[in-house]
């Protein structure tokens, strides 16, 4: 999502540093607008070194491309952390003399404002009317936090903590998502991994974490669609970010097999991010295995679990299915192959539209925040995506799923 963080002059203006990275760590786009004034407390560096994109102030900077007005048309929500006194009057006032204000008033994004400020200030009857009338033009101002002040007093005027903004940000781009890319699609995802019994106590697994998944099902919700989880086990249990999921619980790779089946024959799209096991136990022991006095060592014999991604995709042919099916590939490549090339060969094998290409080793990807994925796509669908999709993503996971969503959404909507 494209995300506009309006920054006015407060000393709090060095927590909205960190507001600004929670936010990129969460794959958006973001655009930092500071006020020239505010430039005093954090500088510009910061600014473009966390969003990655160039940060100015001023309406005459980018006039070519009309900044002053682009940037609030396009945003998805605008944000302004820390809102003072004099920039809640100047929204109020309709005021658009530097980039943030015509911003503010250019966009028809919803608008949070998180003011900060001394408890006089906030209390003074003219921010308290001010704090009315935007507030009842339907832009919503946070109350700020109690506590400690720049000086030694201490009351209401605080900004609120990033984690709180944040939340706030999430739930107001969920609701915005309603009309987002993927209204009205269902969209299903698998995440995790799966568990193989091999007898009350014991099962053949796998170090899937379900983040990738996870995030993968956050970011189709920010766009709007209906999303079903399909999830295994996995290292944490699933957040507050994916309320709004239909959640499908799963052990085995059968399990999962039946529920992508049955969660699939309504569905626009499948995302197959679970790590399904492809062999099992061929024999599940219904009492625990025992040692025995005789020193041996039990045999496990396995057999193959159906490969669920093939199995949706040749039904597509025979009775229909998912407009888009997106299978995953975490490949180490060796010596002599690329890790690239066996993900080209996997996506003809399994003949799916999009291939995600995880590349593992010891420390990489499995149970950790960061990713670097490829998207690679099918002769078929490669025309539809124009060249216009990241085929490359290092970062976040979060930023990984964005990148996917929006080469699924390209597709459905091509
Ligand atoms: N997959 C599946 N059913 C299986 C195994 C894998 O649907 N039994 C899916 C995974 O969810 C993933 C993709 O297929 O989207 C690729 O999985 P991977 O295990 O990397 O591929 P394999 O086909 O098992 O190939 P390899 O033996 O090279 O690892």
């Amino acid at each position: 999502m494209r995300i506009v963080l309006g920054v006015s002059a407060g000393i709090a203006a060095y927590k909205a540093v960190h507001l600004a990275r929670l936010l990129t760590e969460d794959g958006h786009q973001l655009d930092v607008i500071p006020t020239e004034a505010s430039l005093q407390f954090v500088g510009r560096a910061t600014w473009e070194a966390i969003s990655g994109r160039p940060v100015t102030t001023s309406v005459f900077s980018g006039v070519d491309e009309v900044r002053h007005v682009r940037l609030g048309q396009e945003a998805d929500l605008v944000v302004v952390a820390p809102a003072t006194a004099d920039l809640l009057a100047k929204a109020r006032a309709g005021m658009a003399d530097d980039l943030l204000t015509s911003t503010l008033l250019a966009t028809q994004a919803p608008v949070l404002l998180a003011p900060a400020m001394h408890t006089e200030m906030w209390q003074n009857p003219a921010t308290a009317e001010n704090v009315r009338q935007l507030r009842a033009r339907g832009l919503e101002v946070m109350d700020p936090a109690v506590g400690r002040l720049t000086g030694a007093d201490s009351g209401p005027g605080r900004l609120p903590e990033p984690e709180q903004i944040k939340a706030r940000i999430d739930q107001l781009l969920s609701a915005a998502g309603e009309t987002g890319e993927l209204t009205g699609r269902r969209v299903v995802v698998t995440a995790g991994g799966t568990r193989e019994p091999l007898d009350p106590v014991r099962y053949l697994g796998n170090r899937s974490s379900g983040k990738q998944g996870m995030a993968l099902a956050q970011a189709a919700l920010q766009a709007g669609a209906e999303v079903t989880l399909i999830a295994g086990s996995m290292d944490a249990p699933l957040g507050p970010e994916l309320q709004g999921a239909e959640v499908v619980r799963i052990e085995t790779a059968e399990q999962l097999h039946q529920a992508v089946r049955v969660e699939t024959e309504r569905a626009d799209a499948l995302i197959m991010a679970a790590a399904v096991a492809d062999f099992r136990p061929a024999d599940y022991a219904a009492a625990k295995i025992k040692k025995t006095d005789d020193g041996a060592s039990p045999t496990i014999t396995l057999t193959r679990n159906p490969d669920i991604l093939a199995d949706v995709v040749s039904r597509r042919s025979q009775t229909g299915g998912p407009a888009v099916i997106v299978g995953f590939a975490a490949e180490t490549g060796d010596e002599t192959t690329d890790p690239l090339q066996l993900a080209q060969q996997k996506l003809q094998r399994k003949g799916c539209d999009l291939l995600v290409l995880n590349r593992v080793g010891e420390n990489l990807v499995f149970g950790q925040d960061s990713t670097e994925i490829h998207i690679l796509a099918a002769d078929s669908v490669k025309d539809r995506l124009a060249g216009q999709h990241a085929e490359h993503v290092a970062g976040t996971k979060q930023q990984a799923a964005a990148a996917v969503i929006s080469t699924l959404s390209r597709l459905l909507g091509s």
